[in-house]
Order: C-alpha cells, then structure tokens, then sequence
C-alpha cells in the first residue's frame, strides 16, 4: 500500500526535522519541498537575477535542474547546494520565487513525480491543498512566531551561520505574509488536516503524535 503523508505549515515550525523522523521510521521517502524552491532561489541569484523579477526568474525554468538525493543531499545542476541554500540571502528571498506560478507548477511537477515512486513524507505550504489533494494523512503544524525564531536562530548558529533573533523574526513575519497571502497555492490548512502547535512541544511528542494520526488513518506503524 501506498501511502502519502503531507505536512504543511509556515517557516521554522519544525516540519521537516519531524518529517524526517516519521520518514525515517515508517521506511517512506522524505521530499523537503522548500528545498527546491531554495534551490532555485540560489540559482537565480548564481545568475546575477533579481528574484523580485518574476519574468527574467521564470526564464531559468529550463536550465534548472534539482534533484534531492536519498540521503538529504540537494543538487542543482549537478552542484551540491544542500548548506548554502540554508543561508540568510537565500531565506529572505525565496518567498518571491515560490510566489511565481510558473516556477511553482513546474516544481510541483516534479514532486508529484517523487510521490508516485512510494509512499513519502512530503513538507511544504501547499502539499495537502494542491500538491497531493488525496494525501492519506495531512497534519497542519504550526507554532508562534517567537518559538520560531529561536528554533531557527539556534539552529544557524549551530551550524555556524550568523544572524541576528530580532531579524530573524522579522524575516519569518514577512515570509508567513507572503506564503499565506500569494494567489497561487497559498500556505493555509487544508480543510481535512490535524493541527499541530508544537510550540510547546518536544521533538519527540510531535514525531509521536504524527505516528499515532498515521497508524489511525492508515493502520500503518507502530505506536509506542
Ligand atoms: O520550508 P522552507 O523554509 O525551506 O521553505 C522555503 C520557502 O519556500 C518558503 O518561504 C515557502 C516556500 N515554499 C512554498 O511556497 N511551497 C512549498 N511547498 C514549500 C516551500
């Protein structure tokens, strides 16, 4: 049986670290679908683009080729991306290149493709309202701002990156304004999806609760 699990929810709520997790502990495919967006975030900007320009970005659709690789790995033509689309100019500019039709219909074909080859863990905006309506399990995982940033502000500074909370923040209001308020595919619940505010809430306890939706709708899994 082939089974689709969709985890939707805005920047920073800790989507894919329990995606990852609940991927990997069920044997289902992990696509993080921001990844891509991110990728071609960073190639628009490795071609001196101005990725407000929605004309001269969508221009790049046939030269972009990304593929997320088993172990986590990103490509993009061939180049290994997977930290450096991690980094602030990326963040801070990949919400207007997610916000371009063109470039969205062209990425969601490609994860869609992904979804048909098992069952995945897909994370994203817009997986359980548009990139896979019919989606076994959707979960809309939320968490307050302030959360938010602390979890991104720990995790660059773990893997070295610098910044700044209150940017952070700022950076985290302004995309959540944009995802939610774009008119093609916007982040929003959809109507047949398990809220989660993990805001205060370890890892574990929403990996587990994942793991107890999944084993209800689909008897898949083991619940401890
Ligand atoms: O999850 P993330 O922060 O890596 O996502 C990066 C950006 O991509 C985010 O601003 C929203 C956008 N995105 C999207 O519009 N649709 C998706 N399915 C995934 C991400």
């Amino acid at each position: 049986m082939k089974i689709s699990v969709a985890i939707d929810g805005p920047a920073a709520a800790g989507k894919s670290t329990v995606a990852k997790r609940v991927a990997s502990i069920l044997g289902f495919i992990y696509i993080d679908t921001g990844a891509m967006y991110r990728a071609f975030t960073y190639y628009v900007l490795k071609k001196g683009v101005d990725p407000q320009n929605e004309a001269a970005s969508c221009a790049l659709i046939p030269e972009v080729f990304i593929e997320l690789l088993p172990g986590g790995k990103v490509l993009c033509n061939d180049e290994d991306v997977t930290d450096v689309i991690r980094e602030t100019r990326i963040s801070s500019n990949v919400s207007y290149i997610a916000s371009y039709k063109a470039i969205r219909l062209h990425l969601v074909d490609l994860q869609r493709e992904m979804a048909e080859k098992g069952s995945v863990v897909m994370d994203g905006r817009d997986i359980g309202t548009y990139v896979l309506p019919n989606a076994e399990v959707k979960i809309f995982q939320i968490a307050s701002v302030e959360t938010r940033a602390v979890r991104r502000y720990e995790e660059n500074i773990q893997k070295g990156i610098k910044c700044e909370l209150k940017e952070i923040e700022e950076d985290l209001r302004r995309r959540d304004y944009i995802d939610s308020h774009r008119e093609f595919a916007p982040l929003k619940a959809a109507a047949d999806s398990v809220l989660i505010d993990t805001s205060f809430m370890s890892v574990e306890e929403v990996v587990n609760t994942i793991l107890s939706i999944i084993k209800r709708k689909t008897g898949v899994g083991e619940v401890k």
